[in-house]
């Protein structure tokens, strides 16, 4: 019996964007749904501290395997009703090399519940995605999403080559390390970030199902690279495009920006699909494909099908906070709405599209009226400092404090804090000392100008299943 893919998977949208509800409908719609892998352990806190509305995450958490873990975290999180708003949201330890074993139970359980509930009512399957950029959480995130039973892990920015391995390993409770990308990192240093099911497991579990791996790429390099240099086995590719949402690869060759200060792509950017067919895994291709033309075009060049994100990120199942979603759709149908490719707004120094909209950190007077902070610390780059240990820092945290770790002012200019505003985007803001709440920055492919194509006649918005119909047609 042959595989069966889909023609349509929705692409892994952080934070929450892709939340369990998004991927569990477009799942049921008999594509491929892909929850948001980023930030799980935050959502989960928030959430409980928003009250669990609907007691999704209370129900999810009750069919964990490990009882234990399971009831400490509700007991210590859950808030009846919700929380004050004018209070903040309970603290959660940053990411290091080495975490404490609270942050990896609350990205187990995180993970755990958000596969769980997107597989919920149905036996189609559902996949996860990570940002290779986001390295730290990697090892106990991936196993809470195996644990729930993922059967894709969908991954990009940068090149993960140790996943398959590790997801190999992690299928058998074994124990997995990770070399981190560490700044200035000297022969000898020990750059492993570890993590050993067996800490946590309450008694003996069955195997687990190993997801299938689908790197995303922007290069027929990078596809050949992780041929030969992954630990394990790949399933196939996403070859993403320059119009994508999110973060985008920078463009090959000498950086060259338009007047805007965009990054410019050009001919060596395009991918040759015919060169990724030769090398007979699926794949499907990502970036403004979200139309049913599209699409036969992908089939008819031997590909599996698209990846899309813009289109599902701005439909009523998607996780985006309404009054954005709607405000962002009301700019596309007034034929307003701009998304300028930021090469300065992530600290990662990927390109970051942003979704131009009033009142979010894409305003200028918006983003210099924000302390700097960093409190969620998922975009932090590990550093070794002079006496061998490891560092962290983040372009987007205070600038005294960044140039103290040795980082360059320069690199700190334009830099936004993608972390809390990207959970602000799906509805949980932090509250910060003094009572300044988090703003949103919104992100959103190239493809938003046009997306009022899928609002049915006499509508105002549309569904996950308008936007899969319309491709199917
Ligand atoms: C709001 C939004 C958030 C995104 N976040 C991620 C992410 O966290 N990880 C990722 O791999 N891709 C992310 N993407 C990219 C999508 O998964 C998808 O590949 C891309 O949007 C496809 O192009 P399209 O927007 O033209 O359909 C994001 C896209 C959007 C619109």
């Amino acid at each position: 019996m042959g595989i069966e893919y889909p023609k349509i998977i929705q692409g892994g949208m952080g934070v929450a964007i892709s939340n369990w509800h998004l991927a569990r409908t477009v799942s049921m719609l008999g594509q491929l749904g892909v929850v948001s892998g980023v930030a799980l352990e935050i959502l989960l806190v928030r959430r409980l501290q928003d009250g669990d509305i609907g007691g999704h995450i209370r129900r999810a958490l009750e069919k964990f395997p490990f009882r234990e873990m399971a009831r400490r975290t509700v007991e210590k999180y859950y808030i009846p009703g919700g929380k004050a708003d004018d209070k903040p949201y309970a603290a959660v330890p940053m990411h290091k090399q080495v975490a404490s074993k609270k942050l990896h139970e609350l990205c187990i359980l995180g993970n755990f519940v958000e596969v769980f509930l997107a597989r919920e009512g149905h036996d189609r399957p559902v996949g996860i995605n990570y940002l290779e950029k986001i390295q730290m959480p990697h090892l106990p995130s991936a196993y809470g999403a195996m644990l729930a039973g993922a059967a894709y892990v969908v991954m990009g920015a940068g090149i993960p080559t140790q996943i398959p391995g590790v997801l190999d390993g992690l299928s058998h409770h074994e124990a997995v390390s990770y070399k981190l990308n560490v700044v200035g990192a000297q022969p000898g240093d020990d750059t492993f970030a570890r993590f050993d099911p067996r800490d946590f497991m309450e008694g003996d579990h069955p195997p687990l199902v190993r997801p299938r791996f689908l790197p995303i790429i922007a290069s027929n390099v990078l596809a050949v690279t992780m041929l030969r240099r992954s630990t394990g086995k790949i399933n196939g590719f996403v070859i993403e495009g320059p119009t994508a949402g999110g973060h985008n690869a920078p463009p090959r060759g000498q950086l060259q920006i338009n007047e805007g200060g965009e990054p410019i792509y050009g001919e060596k950017d395009v991918v040759d699909l015919e060169k990724i067919r030769e090398l007979g895994l699926p794949f499907w291709v990502a970036g403004g494909c979200a139309s049913a033309d599209k699409l036969r075009e992908v089939l008819e060049a031997g590909g599996n099908g698209i990846q899309v994100g813009t289109a599902f990120a701005l439909c009523n199942d998607s996780g985006m906070a309404d009054e954005y979603r709607r405000a962002l759709l009301q700019e596309a149908v007034a034929g307003t709405a701009r998304v300028i490719t930021d090469r300065l707004a992530s600290p990662t120094g990927f390109p970051f599209k942003v979704a131009q909209l009033e009142g979010s950190l894409s305003q200028e007077d918006v983003y210099l009226s924000r302390t700097r902070v960093c409190d969620l610390g998922y975009l932090r780059e590990v550093y070794r400092k002079d006496d061998g240990k490891m560092g962290y820092r983040c372009a987007s945290e205070p600038i005294k404090t960044f140039l103290a770790k040795g980082g360059k002012e320069s690199d700190t200019i334009g830099r936004k804090c993608i972390c809390n505003s990207l959970v602000a985007n799906a509805g949980h803001p932090q509250i910060q000392k003094g009572g300044a709440v988090e703003k949103p920055l919104l992100t959103s492919g190239d493809d938003l100008a046009e997306i009022a194509r899928f609002i049915p006649e006499g509508q105002t918005s549309y569904t996950a299943r308008d936007v899969i119909d319309k491709l199917l047609a």
